[in-house]
């Protein structure tokens, strides 16, 4: 070899001359890629999430070892270089990472590099346990945990059972939480406006109790075993995923949508931005939105494009709807008026069929209202549907949608009810979910007139076809899944995401099986959407406590 060396004149050549000499005969100056086996303490194992990031690099890549405990990457995600190495198993470590979880490995830039990797049992498997499994492993009623569903938007579980407040402590630590603005986010706390907004600290004595008996607040360690889900097998393990990171922490990407272009724009939860990424390169702008009450919190949340191509915006607490023209880049507000606009003003949600008659449908989340824009002159209509609701309860509206005529159907929170707020008579009707307390979130129309929507509480996908007047539901594999919002892909199946279990549902309506693809990190999935211009298609979610975007391609 020095012989050789001595003779080659150039650097290059030299390189050259050296990966052949280390690469196994026949694939001299094969491409760059990364591969190898996942080994346990019992043997090879399927279903491990492996990550590669390059050093500097904003985008990470996950594959998913298969049963012979294999993973590869494919063609043209790996380039040589130096790359961190981080694994998901819940119950596991990858053996030899640093305190980070990472091991640094470096890429060949010409040849395919293999790192077999060994996973050692986690000494830490409580802070590898996603809500769901919390929730599955505490004891109580499903009533008492079915409260821990309003604790998952802002931080996970883990802060409240490793917590040692007494029920008494408790008490005042909910009515702080209560009083929060769902924008919020452990690094960047944001205020309500509204002293009265909570309910006073006594009032939640009971869940306090329920809160003081599953934490660590009368014992070193949890009494209860710590149940773990299943790791991902078969299909499951049949899949890319790409995260793209964004530049801040406090970024919260809620609704992540593509335009006809393939450009990904995402609403920011937590701060005045429209935000876009371009997902060959990664990078992003963000467009900035005017603050219109200064010290009620920022943050945006449906994001929606109508079929002009235009951009629309629930602006909430900053008591607007903003219309974005990409062309143009101009925003135009439409202020919700001055009498409305009080402490607990929120505008959320959008009923975009506009070229039917030149109005907008949004929802008031403060105080229950629904409101009609009419685009010409920027009036508003108010409707306070949830007055007409007689049986007991606090109801709320989440999500809206219009149909193909404008009608609008809207999605209550604290029941099951389904409403109709008639385009032309202004007629309400009200329909019940099959299942009790579903608590449906967010909904989307589909070209049918058939509405489906997310049962948080009932942990089903939801269909009402508002033709026919008719439910169908759909369970998740999953207990406490608390799924968000689904959509209808090109085939017919449904996708669903959410805030507790990081695992991306995908179910065929007519045979009722589930594939379940879980995700390297803590991604409290909210807004989800499928792209059909793929086959396979692609599913795009936002990581609303990770400041990523999150990319799911199945191989299948
Ligand atoms: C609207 C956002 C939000 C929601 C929802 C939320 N939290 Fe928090 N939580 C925060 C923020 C912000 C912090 C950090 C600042 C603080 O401690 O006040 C925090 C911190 C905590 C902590 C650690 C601090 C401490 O005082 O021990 C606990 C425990 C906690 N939350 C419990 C809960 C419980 C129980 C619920 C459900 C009833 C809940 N949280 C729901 C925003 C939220």
């Amino acid at each position: 070899m020095r012989m050789k060396h001595a003779l080659l004149s150039t650097a290059a050549s030299l390189a050259l001359a050296f990966a052949a000499a280390n690469a196994p005969a026949g694939t001299a100056n094969a491409a760059p890629g990364l591969s190898g086996q996942v080994t346990g303490p019992q043997g090879a194992m399927e279903g491990v999430l492996v990550t590669a990031k390059k050093n500097g690099s904003t985008i990470a890549y996950t594959v998913v070892s298969d049963a012979q405990g294999r993973y590869s990457f494919p063609a043209g995600k790996i380039e040589g270089g130096e790359y961190a190495l981080r694994i998901r198993a819940t119950g596991f470590d990858l053996d030899g990472a640093d305190r980070d979880g990472a091991l640094k490995k470096a890429i060949d830039p010409q040849n395919p590099t293999t790192a077999d990797l060994k996973l050692k049992k986690t000494r830490n498997l409580a802070s590898q346990l996603v809500n769901a499994e919390w929730m599955m492993s505490m004891p109580g009623t499903d009533d008492q945990k079915a409260q821990l569903l309003n604790c998952v938007g802002c931080h996970t579980l883990e802060r409240i059972v490793r917590s040692t407040h007494n029920a008494d402590e408790f008490t005042q630590v909910v009515y702080r939480m209560a009083n929060y603005a769902q924008v919020s986010q452990p690094i960047k706390p944001q205020k309500r406006m509204d002293p009265e907004w909570a309910p006073k600290p006594e009032s939640f004595r009971k869940f306090a109790e329920f809160l003081a008996a599953i934490n660590l607040s009368e014992t070193e360690k949890w009494q209860y075993p710590l149940k773990v889900l299943p790791r991902p097998s078969g299909r499951a393990t049949k899949v890319l995923i790409t995260e793209y990171d964004l530049p801040r922490p406090t970024i919260e990407p809620h609704d992540v949508i593509l335009d006809k272009n393939g450009m990904v724009w995402y609403s920011n939860f937590g701060e005045q931005y429209l935000g876009r990424m371009d997902p060959k390169t990664g990078a992003t702008s963000e467009i900035p939105l005017p603050e219109f009450k200064k010290g009620f919190p920022v943050g945006t949340l449906d994001l929606e494009i109508d079929k002009a191509g235009d951009m629309w915006i629930g602006m909430m607490f900053q008591g607007a709807i903003a219309k974005f023209d990409p062309n143009t880049e101009q925003f135009k507000f439409y202020p919700i008026p001055k009498e409305k606009n009080d402490n607990v003003t929120q505008l959320n949600m959008l009923g975009l069929e506009h070229q039917v008659d030149g109005k907008i449908w949004t929802n008031n989340a403060g105080n229950q209202e629904v409101y009609r824009i009419d685009l010409a002159s920027g009036k508003y209509e108010t409707f306070a549907p949830m007055k007409q609701i007689t049986t007991p309860g606090n109801h709320t509206i989440y999500g809206i949608a219009s149909d193909s005529k404008n009608n609008l159907w809207f999605m209550e929170f604290q029941d099951n009810y389904i409403g109709k707020l008639d385009a032309k008579t202004l007629a309400l009707s009200f329909y019940r979910a099959p299942t009790e307390r579903s608590r449906n979130r967010r909904g989307i129309m589909d070209e049918n007139d058939r509405l489906w929507f997310a049962e948080y509480r009932g942990n089903k996908i939801g269909m009402f076809d508002t033709r026919e007047e008719s439910f169908k539901e759909w369970a998740l594999p999953t207990p406490w899944s608390g799924p968000y919002y689904p959509v209808v892909d090109k085939n017919g199946e449904i996708w669903t995401g959410g805030m507790t279990t990081d695992r991306v549902v995908r179910l065929d309506p007519k045979t009722s099986q589930t594939v379940e693809y879980f995700l390297p990190k803590d991604t409290n999935m909210r807004r989800v959407f499928v792209d059909n211009a793929t086959t396979p298609v692609t599913f795009w979610t936002g990581s609303n406590h990770g400041a990523s975007i999150v990319k799911v391609e199945p191989l299948d």
